[in-house]
């Protein structure tokens, strides 16, 4: 586990929160007025929720937990920037929707967790969360610790496929990395800016021009086959495993369309998976 990676991601995430957010208006009265930033894959997925204990984890600033916990789930936000869970908490109060969040390093969420007696019905994360962990077993086996027996781990994310390719398409990376971290000394970057609409519900703000983090970033880019065998070492079983020939919010290339929130590839170009969900069942 790279603790001190964790910890240089904590800082870089606490600067690209606030310009994420400053381009995202007015959330209390968005959710006020009953808005979800919810996609329809990850409904589908997590099912009815009405009384289910759920656990989000890397939540960031907490406007998907809380449509989660519009929908009737007892929530608990979990994520290691303090920009983002201070956000989240004030956003639960000023919209009056319940939810508990904890700011801490995942890993020492489900060891802290592991080590008590709750126990939940489902633990969920997405859309960019799985390539900040350092070491996929420890994260699998910590999830399912924490899971009740017959409790599921669902995550709909993007495709590790889409980290071989730069901006422009040109495929640059590789795809096998054997765990090591990939460092990009400008760390994380407003691609809420660059998604224009797609991560914003409502009318996007100008907000923070120019954004530079100065912190760099350090990014795990685990193959499916990796992420799939860490859920079923940890204890898990596989309900299933989907991909997605589209990009949920996050504009992930520069030559894409989008139809409301979601971006495809030109339709005159070879198809390639975006994204990608599992459910897996304790
Ligand atoms: C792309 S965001 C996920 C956004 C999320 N899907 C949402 O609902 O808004 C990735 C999040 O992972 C968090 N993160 C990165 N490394 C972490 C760690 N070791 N422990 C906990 N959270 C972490 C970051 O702070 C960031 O908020």
């Amino acid at each position: 586990m790279r603790k001190e990676f964790h910890e240089e991601n904590r800082l870089a995430w606490n600067e690209a929160t606030v310009a994420h957010n400053s381009h995202k208006g007015d959330q209390a009265t968005f959710f006020r007025n009953g808005g979800t930033t919810l996609f329809p894959e990850e409904l589908d997925l997590l099912g009815d929720l009405k009384g289910r204990s759920l656990v989000h984890l890397q939540c960031n600033s907490g406007q998907d937990t809380l449509s989660l916990a519009r929908l009737g789930a007892n929530v608990t936000g979990v994520d290691i920037s303090d920009t983002a869970i201070n956000f989240a908490r004030q956003l639960s109060h000023d919209t009056g929707i319940q939810a508990t969040f904890q700011r801490m390093d995942v890993y020492d969420w489900l060891e802290q967790t592991a080590r008590g007696e709750q126990r939940f019905d489902i633990a969920f994360c997405s859309y960019g969360a799985i390539c900040w962990l350092s070491d996929l077993q420890a994260w699998a086996r910590g999830v399912a610790a924490i899971l009740k027996p017959g409790g599921r781990f669902v995550t709909i994310d993007f495709h590790p496929f889409i980290n071989l390719f730069e901006w422009d398409l040109e495929r640059k990376y590789s795809y096998f990395t054997n765990g090591e971290a990939l460092t990009f000394e400008e760390g994380v970057g407003d691609y809420v800016a660059l998604s224009e609409h797609g991560l914003i519900n409502g009318d996007y703000v100008e907000g923070v021009k120019d954004f530079k983090n100065p912190y760099r970033g350090h990014f795990f880019p685990w193959g499916l086959g990796e992420i799939v065998t860490a859920l079923l070492e940890g204890g898990l079983t596989l309900s299933s495993l989907k991909e997605y020939p589209y990009a949920n919010g996050f504009k992930p290339f520069e030559d894409m369309h989008n139809s409301g929130r979601r971006w495809y590839l030109p339709a005159d170009q070879p198809n390639m998976p975006l994204m990608f969900s599992i459910s897996a069942r304790k």
